[in-house]
Order: structure tokens, then C-alpha cells, then sequence
């Protein structure tokens, strides 16, 4: 050890070193279906699906996304609340970059009163909420979702969230936001036919979108990079997928699309949502991307 040449530590370690150190880790929020259930109408996948989730199913395929997905990644749970059966979709808490956070303005007023506990959750674990005007609606990482390559955040708009949105984000999150026109009422989210993946790939599904929004995209993501699925795959909530590490889960996913992310570098990993899908969310809806500042030996 004495003859090892001095060198200056580099910030983190010097950070590890010092008394209570803090770090951010990222983790992936999830809550737990306690209170899960399709008790309203506000997409048209819950059409006909009033109290026909079978609760423990969901309850066991909710559980196995949650096990395969600590398998690769460290997981933070924010508690369910009685009354609110879509709480569970904690994509739609807020959209957190770094310890900066916007906390959802709900359209859908059945989930409005699912706010003020995601901001609790929020405030309980340090991150800096910003000011956000009530009249502009925001469902969180439902509709914005940062590239995972260039600085910037896609942003959708047409159903649930403001067309105002995307110039708000920019301002507090200090990166470009790109507005997509959302054209089919199936895919209400950005976040069920649109999934950046990392090194700049992109999985979408074209037809959601208005011809503008479309080219957007094009002028943007290099061709080759390109996964536009299909129809039936869309439908199927492949484009709703988490990717950690070049694993991308999804509720389901055909021969083809795997073998277009196999050459992509990409694996699909298939966990089956269908109980959640009856109230239009797959397995993005159920997770949240987040760095949870914690000190150090937590
Ligand atoms: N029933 C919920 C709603 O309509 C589903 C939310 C799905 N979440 C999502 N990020 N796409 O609001």
C-alpha cells in the first residue's frame, strides 16, 4: 500500500469517504394492487371492463413483474390507497429527472385525488417539486418521456395531457421537449405506442400519431434505429416495456418484433399483464423511473 502512487480520489469517491454521504440511486417506483380494480371509464380499453379484473390474477402478475424486474434493477414502493383502483399506473405520479420532479395535474378527474399522495411520496423522499399551473394538464411519465440517447424529452398530447405541457417541461427540466399529436383513443398515452430505448433506439407505433408528429420523429431518429411495430403488437401493449440493461419487459410480444429487438441488441422479456390491460395500462404504466437520494449503509 505504501508504494502505491498517490492519486487524487474522483468526486464519488471522495463523496463515499465523508460522514453521511448522500448518492442518488436509481430505482423504478411501483405500487402495490391492494386497491386495483376497473371502477370507472376514462379509456376504451375499461369499456365493458367494470369489476371484471380478477383481483388475485393481477395480484400474481404483478408480483412477477415486480420480481423480474428486481432481478436487474433496485425497486421503491409508494403505498396504495383505498379508492383509488389506478393508483397502481405510478407512471402517471409525476415525471422525476434527477432530484427535480413534476408532480401529475391529472385531465382524468377520477385520478385526480391520487396527487396529493404521489407528492407526498415525493417531498418524503427529498426530490424539489415544481410549481406547475393547476389549469394545464400533466399525467407524468405517462406522456413525457426523456430520450434515453439525445437531451431531450418526447411529450405527448391529444387525450389526457396539454399541448401546453411540453414548453413547461422544458423550462424546469432545461432540455428540449418535442410535442406528438396522439390520434387514436387506444393509445391515450405516450407511453403505450412510444418507448425510447437506449443508444438511441426508438420502438413506436406510427399510426398513433398525426402525420407532423410523425416526421418529428423521423427527423430525429436516425432510420436504422427505427422499430415501427405493427398492429397487432401495439394492441398487445409491446410498445408499454421498461427497459433496464438491454432487457425490455412487456406483457406480451410476437416472434417478429423479438427477433427486430434481438438485432437491435435488445431481449424481450415477457410478463403478462392482461389483468391491468382491462384498464388500458402494461407494464410501463406500472413503473416509474427515479433516483432516490439516500445516505450512505441505507
Ligand atoms: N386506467 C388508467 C388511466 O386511464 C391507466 C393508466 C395507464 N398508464 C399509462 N402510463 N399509460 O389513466
Amino acid at each position: 500500500i505504501l508504494d502505491a502512487p498517490f492519486r487524487p480520489l474522483d468526486e464519488s469517491e471522495a463523496a463515499a469517504l465523508l460522514p453521511g454521504a448522500v448518492s442518488a440511486q436509481r430505482r423504478i417506483l411501483m405500487c402495490a394492487p391492494d386497491h386495483f380494480g376497473v371502477d370507472y371509464v376514462i379509456n376504451p380499453w375499461m369499456e365493458n371492463q367494470i369489476g371484471r379484473a380478477a383481483l388475485p390474477q393481477a395480484r400474481a402478475q404483478w408480483d412477477n413483474l415486480r420480481a423480474r424486474l428486481a432481478e436487474t434493477t433496485h425497486l421503491a414502493f409508494v403505498a396504495p390507497t383505498a379508492g383509488l383502483p389506478d393508483m397502481v399506473f405510478t407512471a402517471n405520479a409525476g415525471l422525476a429527472i434527477d432530484d427535480a420532479v413534476v408532480v401529475s395535474r391529472f385531465h382524468a378527474k377520477e385520478r385526480r385525488a391520487e396527487e396529493r399522495f404521489f407528492r407526498d411520496w415525493f417531498e418524503r423522499h427529498d426530490f424539489s417539486v415544481a410549481p406547475w399551473p393547476d389549469h394545464v394538464a400533466f399525467e407524468g411519465a405517462g406522456d413525457a418521456l426523456p430520450d434515453r440517447a439525445q437531451r431531450l424529452i418526447w411529450c405527448g398530447h391529444g387525450w389526457r395531457s396539454s399541448e401546453y405541457a411540453p414548453a413547461l417541461l422544458e423550462k424546469i427540466f432545461d432540455r428540449e421537449a418535442v410535442g406528438l399529436r396522439l390520434v387514436d383513443p387506444r393509445f391515450y398515452h405516450l407511453d403505450t405506442c412510444f418507448c425510447p430505448l437506449s443508444d438511441g433506439w426508438l420502438m413506436y407505433y406510427p399510426e398513433a400519431f398525426d402525420e407532423a408528429s410523425r416526421d418529428r420523429i423521423e427527423a430525429l431518429v436516425p432510420k436504422e434505429k427505427l422499430i415501427a411495430v405493427g398492429e397487432a403488437d401495439a394492441r398487445a401493449f409491446a410498445c408499454n416495456a421498461v427497459e433496464i440493461d438491454k432487457r425490455v419487459f412487456m406483457n406480451d410480444c410476437s416472434p417478429g418484433l423479438r427477433a427486430r429487438l434481438k438485432a437491435a441488441g435488445f431481449t424481450a422479456v415477457v410478463t403478462p399483464l392482461s389483468e391491468f390491460l382491462k384498464a388500458g395500462g402494461g407494464a410501463k404504466c406500472l413503473t416509474l423511473e427515479v433516483h432516490v437520494k439516500r445516505s450512505r449503509g441505507e
